[in-house]
């Protein structure tokens, strides 16, 4: 939390900024109310705000008109609780609010439809009442703190953040996937990667970054894809493909650390540790992924893409992110460099995380000669008038660079162990869900 967070309505403390030493003041306190106890002349309530809980108890004898407000609470009413901070060894957290006085803000319905039967798919459809759930709001924080662990740590690389469109002309990873969009007489798409317009970007910039939407019309229903995510992309000029590893793996490794560092409440609550992978990342060729597979019963031919199955069973082979270098040029998009020494290879990359959760990025060098490019464009049967001004970059001397993308909830699918990437998501999108 800031140091000093902002506190509207009368608000005094956060739940968290709670402790013994406050013992005696009072304060008073905003939120909703969590659960409900009654026993005769005492009722307590539980408060929730984004930082904790914390039991409030109302005495008939000594706050009569405090404890009458809170026995007409009902579940996920918000509330104003005023009261002294008291040490009780058998209120959950060790203290409690002896509320003085007591106000329903809002007053719920009595019947909260999230009981602990409740299905996915109905926490789901409900998900604007979910995401009050505490669970889910640690989630949100740290999915919060990831972002700013990756501004921070990439402005402190000297990458500059840009604001690219999202409304595009073009695929940058397949005609397949593009949602189309009517754009007046004509048709545009959803963003899919910002990769195009980050590389002209660097030509100014030299090195920049983004965390924006792209969007993706897969109709996979598998535990990690989702139609829209949010999408961390960087690119550096005069760099090689080793470079832009080393910018992900430092990546990965400062988003991890931060989070441990600064979320500590969150995962305690979400019941999970944070390993923080060690320098550097390892690196295996596609070839030896090829032979992990073979080991673990997955026969695939030399030139394949891995697809989500063999990905996972080479993961579980691994207990940190590692990368899977030298992809064959076949299965990658257009712009992929490469290898001068065996051009059926590409200088490009994937980072896959350990434990089945599978690929977290995917990078590499691009094509920075213009005829190599329109070479790649044919064989790939795309329309080259439609990259024109991407091609024009060629010609007007861009050097040899590289880059690379990670979807954000992909990230913490893997660092919080969570069983569903809508999970990571305020509001998922999947192939089955635009609602709400
Ligand atoms: O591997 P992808 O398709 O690569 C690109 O888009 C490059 N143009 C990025 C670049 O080099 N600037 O997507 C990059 C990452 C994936 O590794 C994955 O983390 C995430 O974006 N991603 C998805 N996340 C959730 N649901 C989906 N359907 C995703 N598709 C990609
Ligand atoms: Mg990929």
């Amino acid at each position: 939390m800031a140091e000093k967070p902002l506190k509207t309505f009368g608000k005094t403390h956060y739940v968290a900024e709670l402790s013994p030493s406050l013992a005696g003041r009072s304060v008073t306190l905003t939120g909703w109310a969590y659960h409900k106890r009654e026993h005769g002349n005492i009722i307590f309530i539980i408060l929730r705000d984004p930082t904790g809980t914390i039991q409030v108890a109302g005495h008939a004898q000594t706050a009569k008109t405090a404890f009458d407000a809170m026995q007409q609470t009902t579940p996920e009413s918000s509330i104003r609780v005023t009261g002294e901070v008291v040490v009780d060894k058998r209120a959950p957290s060790g203290i409690e609010v002896r509320a003085s006085s007591f106000e329903v803000v809002n007053l719920a319905d009595s019947e909260w439809p999230l009981d602990k039967e409740a299905g996915e798919a109905f926490l789901y459809d409900k998900r604007h009442l979910y995401l009050r759930s505490p669970s889910q709001t640690a989630i949100m924080q740290i999915k919060a703190a990831a972002s700013r662990a990756a501004h921070e740590h990439l402005d402190g690389e000297g990458f500059t953040e840009i604001f690219p469109p999202i409304m595009v002309s073009a695929s940058v990873e397949g005609g397949a996937t593009l949602f189309p969009l009517k754009y007046f007489e004509g048709t545009a798409y959803l963003s899919q990667s910002a990769q195009l317009y980050e590389e002209a970007a660097i030509c100014g910039l030299e090195k920049v970054y983004l965390l924006s939407p792209s969007f993706r019309a897969e109709k996979h229903r598998t535990r990690k894809h989702l139609t829209e995510f949010w999408h961390l992309e960087a690119e550096l000029v005069f760099a090689t493909h080793d470079d832009i590893m080393g910018v992900e793996e430092r990546l990965v490794h400062a988003m991890c650390q931060y989070i441990q560092d600064k979320c500590q409440r969150q995962l305690d609550l979400l019941k999970v540790k944070v390993k923080v992978p060690q320098l550097p990342f390892k690196r295996i060729t596609y070839d030896e992924a090829l032979e992990i597979a073979a080991q673990r019963g997955f026969k695939i031919a030399w030139g394949e893409d891995l697809g989500t199955e063999v990905e996972r069973a080479v993961s579980l082979h691994f207990k940190e992110p590692f990368f899977v270098t030298g992809y064959p040029t076949a299965v990658r998009s257009f712009y992929h460099h490469p290898d001068p020494k065996r051009p059926e290879i590409t200088l490009s990359s994937d980072l896959i995380a350990p434990d089945g959760y599978g690929e977290l990025t995917s990078g590499g060098q691009r094509i920075h000669k213009l005829e190599q490019l329109l070479a790649r464009i044919k064989e790939q049967n795309l329309d080259a008038s439609s990259y024109d001004w991407y091609l024009e970059l060629r010609k007007f001397g861009i050097p040899p660079h590289a880059g690379f993308g990670m979807g954000l909830e992909r990230f913490l699918a893997w660092v919080l162990k969570l069983k569903h990437i809508r999970e990571a998501c305020l509001f998922p999108r999947t192939p089955s869900r635009i609602q709400p």
